[in-house]
């Protein structure tokens, strides 16, 4: 059956736009742009949020915006319309990443079905339930995956926990033992009502910054995430085939699918980055992995014990630049 174009209005826009932003972003940092064009939605990576020291050559950023183009699509699915994304091949100065038209959908999409897990999904830190995540699930999330063009890769042997826990240390370390990516965390932990960053209760918010700042807390921080990688029921790395935009985009998507399946089960995830944003720790951890996939995300799943509040976003306004 032959789909018929979708005319967008700036409410729909709007609406699809208010669910983009509730995607993950590495440190809270919400690096999108999203112009709305005739006929469509423009997604653009917004650079001057990029974290230089963490984040040098903007793999993360493109991933959160990857993560944001996938909640758009979820949204459009919820709402009846089928979603065609034009990706740009290269990095361009403008910042664009993709050009998305709709088209109402001749059947409804299974992806609707994520649409309300958009606005429960939180990133969950802390110690997870004994509960072990099921064996479907696992699938699920693999699968979830690897229909966006990546694979996820379960580390779950004793060996492989081993092995995981001495690089997430070991990233830990180095991350720490840097001042000027200390500085940098530091900039982006925030009261909630500035309306991004890492949260932290604006009382104490004067004495975390100096304190991140002046002190390598390397060897508590690597004890504490050793420790929460070896007692999380499940561990993953989702990989790429290569490290490329189109790649970094994929494994976006690839993520914020897997974390949606999750959450409509019960299970929420957070993530051990640390051997993935530290450059030479990168083959090390792939080799743990045993594939020659690019490693892109070392994340911790489980069932949360409690429910956390949301972590605050910017203003709709603050992301959207309307039609003129
Ligand atoms: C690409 C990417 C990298 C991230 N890296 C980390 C990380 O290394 N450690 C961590 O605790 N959270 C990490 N996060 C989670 C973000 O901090 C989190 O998404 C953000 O604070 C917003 O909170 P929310 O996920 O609860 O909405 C990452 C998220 C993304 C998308």
């Amino acid at each position: 059956m032959k789909s018929h174009p979708f005319l967008l209005t700036d409410h729909t826009a709007e609406r699809l736009i208010a669910s983009a932003i509730l995607a993950p972003s590495s440190h809270n940092t919400q690096p999108w742009i999203f112009k709305v064009c005739d006929g469509g939605i423009a997604l653009y990576a917004d650079a001057s949020r990029a974290m230089t020291q963490n984040d040098p050559d903007f793999r993360e950023l493109i991933i959160s915006c990857g993560c944001a183009l996938y909640n758009l699509r979820v949204a459009a699915a919820w709402m009846g319309l089928d979603t065609h994304a034009k990706i740009v091949d290269h990095w361009r100065d403008d910042g664009l990443l993709a050009t998305l038209t709709f088209s109402e959908a001749t059947t409804r999409s299974a992806e609707a079905d994520l649409c309300v897990a958009i606005y429960s999904r939180h990133t969950y830190r802390k110690r997870f339930a004994s509960t072990p995540v099921s064996s479907q699930l696992v699938l699920d999330l693999a699968s979830a995956a690897r229909k966006e063009h990546a694979h996820l890769h379960v580390l779950n042997t004793p060996f492989q926990r081993e092995a995981l826990g001495a690089l997430i240390s070991e990233g830990d370390c180095a991350q720490w033992a840097n001042p000027a990516w200390r500085k940098e965390l530091a900039n982006w932990m925030n009261p909630k009502r500035k309306g991004d960053g890492l949260p932290i209760s604006a009382l104490a918010a004067p004495i975390a910054h100096l304190a991140v700042r002046t002190i390598d807390m390397g060897e508590h921080v690597a004890a504490r995430d050793k420790h929460s990688a070896f007692e999380a029921p499940l561990l993953t790395v989702l990989s790429t085939a290569s490290d490329d935009l189109r790649s970094r985009l994929h494994a976006g998507q690839a993520l914020e699918r897997a974390l949606l399946t999750a959450q409509v089960a019960g299970v929420q995830a957070s993530f051990l980055n640390q051997p993935i944003q530290v450059a030479t720790l990168r083959a090390k951890l792939q080799a743990v992995t045993g594939s020659a996939d690019v490693p892109q995300m070392l994340i911790r799943w489980g069932v949360p014990l409690e429910q956390l509040p949301s972590s605050p976003r910017r203003p709709l306004e603050s992301v959207m630049e309307r039609r003129v």
